[in-house]
This record gives C-alpha cells, sequence and structure tokens, in this order.
C-alpha cells in the first residue's frame, strides 16, 4: 500500500520543521510526511551558531533592517520579499521563545542582540554560538505535540512525482533496508538546505549537496540566481569548520601576516569603531572574503599547506568573555586546530558558506511547478539578492518556512486527489536505480570526480571569475557528467548502502554546478559575491535582474533573466566604514547608479 498525505516536506532542518508546524496549525486535518535523509537533529540547521536577525533594539527600525538587507544585497533582493521578511521576523523569533529557545539576555532579562556584518543596528538575537542548535531543538520538540505529522527519518528522495503537470509525491529510499517506494501527496515542500559541497572548501556539512535543488530543476522548476555563492571570510583552513562571525561582533580583528588589521585598506571603516556597530571587521561577507584575496595577491597573508590565511586575533577579549560569548569558538579550535584562542592567533580563511540562489520561489514559497513549494537555503525568494547578510538566514528559513507551510496548506486543502496512476514512476524510478549504480561495472570512482568537480568549481567560478575559466569549467562538468554515466558501485548490499547515496548525492551535485557556471556566464557583470574581472562594474541596465537557468531536454542548461522586484529603495552605492550609519547610507541611495563592484 502506497503511504499517501496531504502535505510531504523534504528535509527536515529549521524550515522543513517549521513549514510542518505551520501546515499543522493552518489546517489541523491535514496530513504531514516529514522525509529526511538524516535524523532531523542532524540537519546542517544545527551547525549555525552566531544568530539570527530581527527588529527589537529600541534605536532599531524595520526600514533600517531592510534597507541593510537591499544594500547588502546589492539591490539584487526583492523588496516586496525583504519588507514581509523584516516585518515577520521578530515575531517569529518571539514565537520560538515561546517554543522554549533559551536566547541570550541582557543581565536586566532583556533579549540580548549583538551586531553582525554588515548590519548598521544591534539586531542579531544569539543563544550564546550555538544559536542553530537551540533553535532546531526548539523547533523538533514543538513538531512532536502535532499527530499529524509522520517522519521518514533516513529516507533518500531520488525524484518528485510529476504527472498532469503537478507535483505529486515522491520517489525515496528506506536507507534502513534499501526498499524504493513512492510517497504520493498534493503538495511537497522542498526544505533540503544548500549545496556547498559543489566546492572543495566548505562550512556546510557532507550532507548538504544540493538534492532539492536538483530534484526541482530536473521536474522543470527554474533555480534562481545560481551564480551567487557566499564565502564566510573565517572557516579554518583543511576542515573549513565554521568560525562564527560572532567572534568579530565580540570583538575579533582580522590581521594580515604582518600583524596589520588590513581591512582598513579596503573601505571598510576605520580601526575606530562606531559607537553602534563596528565596521571592518563587520563589513559584508562578499567585501571581506575579495579584500582577503587582494591581500593574497599583495603577498600578505601566510601560505600553509591548506592554502593561504589570515589570522583571526580573540587574543585581546580575555579568556571571561570567550567563555561567556563565544564558548563553541573555543571549543572548536581547541578539538578541530589544536589551539586556544584565549592564548592564540587563530589561522583563517574565505570558504564557502551559503548559496543567495536556489528553487525560484515566489513570496509565499511557491514554484511555477502546481504542487511544488520550496523554503529555506534550497529556495530563492529572493531576499538574499547577490550577498545575504550574516544573521538574515535563520529568520528566513523561519518566516518562509511558516510562509511555505501555509500556502502548501492552503493548496493541499483544495487539490484535487492524487491521482493513483502517478505510482507508477516508482517502477521506473526503480528501474532507473538499479540499472544506473547496480546494473553494470562501472570504472569511475566517486570520490575522484566529487574531488575534480569541487576543484573545477573554485578554479572557476571562486571569489573572482573571467569568461575563460567559466567555459573551461562548463567544458570539465560536461566531461565529468559523461564519465558519471560510468561510475562504479562496489557495495550492492541494500542496508545502509552509503555508497549508493553518495553517488546519487554527486549527480545532483553535478546538475547544480551546472547550473551555477552557467548563470556565472551569462552575468556579464559584477555584483556582490558574484565578481568578474572581465566585467568589473555592476551594470544595472542589463544585469538589474535575476537569473533563472532551467534545464533542457538533453540535460543542457538555459539562462532567462527577469527584473528584481523594486519598491522604495532604488539602486544606489553600497557604502561601509565609519560614514555608513543609516541616514548617510539611505543618501546614498538617492545617488544615480554607478559601480557596486568589489574592492
Ligand atoms: O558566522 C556565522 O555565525 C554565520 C551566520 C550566518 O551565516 O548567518
Amino acid at each position: 500500500m502506497t503511504p499517501s498525505y496531504d502535505v510531504v516536506l523534504v528535509g527536515g532542518g529549521g524550515a522543513g520543521l517549521r513549514a510542518a508546524i505551520a501546515i499543522a496549525e493552518t489546517n489541523p486535518r491535514l496530513t504531514i510526511a516529514v522525509v529526511s535523509k538524516v535524523y532531523p537533529m542532524r540537519s546542517h540547521t544545527v551547525s549555525a551558531e552566531g544568530g539570527a536577525a530581527g527588529v527589537i533594539a529600541p534605536d532599531d527600525s524595520i526600514d533600517e533592517h531592510i534597507y541593510d538587507t537591499i544594500s547588502g544585497g546589492d539591490w539584487l533582493c526583492d523588496q516586496d520579499a525583504v519588507e514581509a521578511f523584516v516585518h515577520e521576523a521578530p515575531q517569529e523569533l518571539m514565537r520560538l521563545e515561546h517554543w522554549g529557545c533559551p536566547w541570550s539576555r541582557e543581565p536586566d532579562g532583556r533579549v540580548a542582540v549583538r551586531p553582525f556584518g554588515g548590519m548598521k543596528k544591534m539586531r542579531t538575537w544569539f543563544a550564546a554560538d550555538k544559536t542553530g542548535f537551540h533553535m532546531l531543538h526548539t523547533l523538533f520538540q514543538t513538531s512532536l505535540k502535532y499527530g499529524g505529522v509522520t517522519r521518514y527519518d533516513e529516507w533518500f528522495v531520488t525524484r518528485l512525482l510529476v504527472d498532469d503537470g503537478r507535483v505529486q509525491g515522491v520517489v525515496a529510499i528506506d536507507l534502513k533496508s534499501g526498499r524504493v517506494e513512492a510517497i504520493t501527496a498534493k503538495a511537497v515542500i522542498l526544505c533540503t538546505g544548500g549545496c556547498g559541497k559543489v566546492f572543495p572548501f566548505t562550512t556546510n556539512a557532507a550532507i548538504k549537496t544540493g538534492d532539492g535543488m536538483t530534484l526541482a530543476y530536473r521536474a522543470g522548476a527554474p533555480l534562481k540566481d545560481m551564480e551567487f555563492v557566499q564565502y564566510h571570510p573565517t572557516g579554518l583552513p583543511f576542515t573549513g569548520i565554521l568560525i562564527t562571525e560572532a567572534a568579530r561582533a565580540e570583538g575579533g580583528y582580522l590581521i594580515n601576516k604582518d600583524g596589520y588589521r588590513y581591512l582598513q585598506d579596503y573601505n571598510l571603516g576605520t580601526p575606530q569603531p562606531h559607537p553602534v556597530f563596528r565596521s571592518m571587521e563587520l563589513g559584508p561577507r562578499d567585501r571581506l572574503s575579495q579584500a582577503f584575496v587582494k591581500e593574497m595577491e599583495k603577498g600578505r597573508t601566510i601560505e600553509t599547506p591548506y592554502g593561504h590565511v589570515v589570522h583571526l586575533d580573540l587574543r585581546h577579549l580575555g579568556e571571561k568573555k570567550i567563555n561567556a560569548k563565544i564558548p563553541f569558538v573555543r571549543e572548536l579550535c581547541t578539538k578541530y586546530q589544536n589551539l586556544d584562542p584565549v592564548r592564540d592567533l587563530i589561522p583563517v580563511r574565505p570558504v564557502v558558506h551559503y548559496m543567495m540562489g536556489g528553487i525560484h520561489t515566489d513570496i509565499h514559497g511557491a514554484t511555477p511547478l502546481p504542487g511544488l513549494f520550496a523554503a529555506g537555503e534550497a529556495a530563492c525568494v529572493s531576499i538574499n539578492g547577490a550577498n545575504r547578510l550574516g544573521s538574515n538566514s535563520l529568520p528566513e528559513l523561519l518566516v518562509f518556512g511558516a510562509r511555505a507551510g501555509r500556502a502548501a496548506a492552503e493548496y493541499a486543502s483544495q487539490a484535487r486527489e492524487v491521482d493513483p496512476r502517478v505510482i507508477a514512476q516508482k517502477t521506473d524510478e526503480h528501474r532507473r536505480l538499479e540499472q544506473e549504480l547496480f546494473g553494470r561495472k562501472g570504472r569511475e570512482r566517486i570520490a575522484t570526480l566529487r574531488d575534480e568537480m569541487q576543484k573545477t568549481m573554485e578554479a572557476s567560478a571562486g571569489i573572482y571569475r573571467a569568461a575563460p575559466a567559466l567555459r573551461q569549467g562548463v567544458a570539465e562538468l560536461q566531461r565529468l557528467q559523461e564519465r558519471y554515466a560510468d561510475i562504479a558501485i562496489e557495495d550492492h548490499s541494500r542496508t545502509f548502502n552509503t555508497e549508493r547515496v553518495s553517488a546519487l548525492e554527486l549527480s545532483f551535485l553535478l546538475d547544480v554546478a551546472q547550473s551555477m557556471l552557467a548563470a556565472a556566464l551569462a552575468r556579464e557583470e559584477s555584483r556582490g559575491a558574484h565578481q568578474r574581472t572581465d566585467f568589473p562594474k555592476r551594470d544595472d541596465q542589463r544585469f538589474l535582474a535575476h537569473s533563472l537557468v532551467s534545464r533542457n531536454a538533453d540535460g543542457s542548461c538555459r539562462v532567462e533573466h527577469r527584473p528584481v522586484t523594486i519598491t522604495r529603495w532604488p539602486p544606489g552605492e553600497r557604502v561601509y566604514g565609519e560614514a555608513a550609519p543609516h541616514g548617510t547610507a539611505h543618501q546614498a541611495a538617492d545617488r544615480p547608479l554607478s559601480s557596486g563592484a568589489g574592492v
């Protein structure tokens, strides 16, 4: 008997669980399945550290958060979406408080907020530096209240069921038994997170392989703004483990090999911080990562076996503050880098952290494919534009997880029943999985192809890009796709066959990587995290537009552009540093269009 639900959620992280709760609250009669390839508490949300932005301080305002987000995103954000997001973020964070999230507090009991990169007011709520862990726990325990939610933990979705122009469920492998099953539904929400594993150095967990993005793309939904890849300026070399921006928010410095706070040379402010927000080290991530590359080109970084690094200096903060505010940073450095930030400098380098792009959705999480919704990092609404500000992604998964849940609940309440004939697609998918993975003796190794893909992506679509390397990357990915058809699977067992999962994840990653390069090649300008050395200026005449990548029948990509939604904030210059607080930045918005290119 094929299990059937009103809504199937793919992904059990923050966005998925928030969506599940929203569906149950919208219509308690609806049945919901949460299908996740890992136990939900192992979802990548758990590793978020620094915090979640939402206006709460008396000197802050909704308009300032909107403006910071839009200018931080280099005017590629849809402003209607940003307005909705900023309005709803504090309500969502407060709702989480009521569900039990232990936000850090001021001595007088008020919710504590810290500054964060590119935010010109203190508005980042936090739970020490384990914010994602506490948020995910809160959402998970809250989701357990709802009897309508059935969990499929450790089930891996390989395909969407699409018939009659609408999505009607998924095909998934039960990893414990290896069985391939259909799970039908009137609506599906993809909340599978990002795809950092396309690159070699990333803060992302091994599970972040772009599954939902590729499922949607293969089913006919476009991917939006895939060229915008966020590098976080402070990852540990080799492991890529995140050293949270909170370390800089609490007063940490970035210094080069000469012990010099080099960011003062890159239009990011001076060593004397503004009384409210700190500039320089708390500039936006795209600018900081670009400054690192420039510093490296000047020969002022430190060479290590795992690439060039600079140092994050927390020593002046003292042991008491480090233990109180960023204890996890100390724990990570001790365990994974064999150093103690109370006494030692931390080597750091930019590492891939977040995808601004994702499955194209509207402001309610709906994709153009009826019955298909998406939320969280897997989706692109878009509120992050060309560069996400740190601490906007946790509230994003709450606000748009809830919105997608409500929209899917309404859709499912009115949708036609699933057509039973759609279940036949399970047989096709089962056959494909058997033939492609178990049916032949391949010669190519998964790890080799993955390694080559990651190196190709770093070389062609890193912090700086240009047409020749992008074209070379496109050709190399095409070769890797062909070699993938000759993949070797040695383990033919059915129970927890991690080799089969890795092969399927690699296939998802390759498709996502192709969409990134296609979009990056088509965008002949520099904006936010997309810096083209051959087109160094922002070009609002041609590219104040989202990229939409669709898949052709032969597997190749098609790129189109569609306009950005501008409501009240016309394109302007991005200004950081000591002159940047609110009033000044707004005046900057009134200046004529000009280069927004990086450092
Ligand atoms: O540095 C950090 O804690 C990351 C936060 C974020 O990506 O929002």
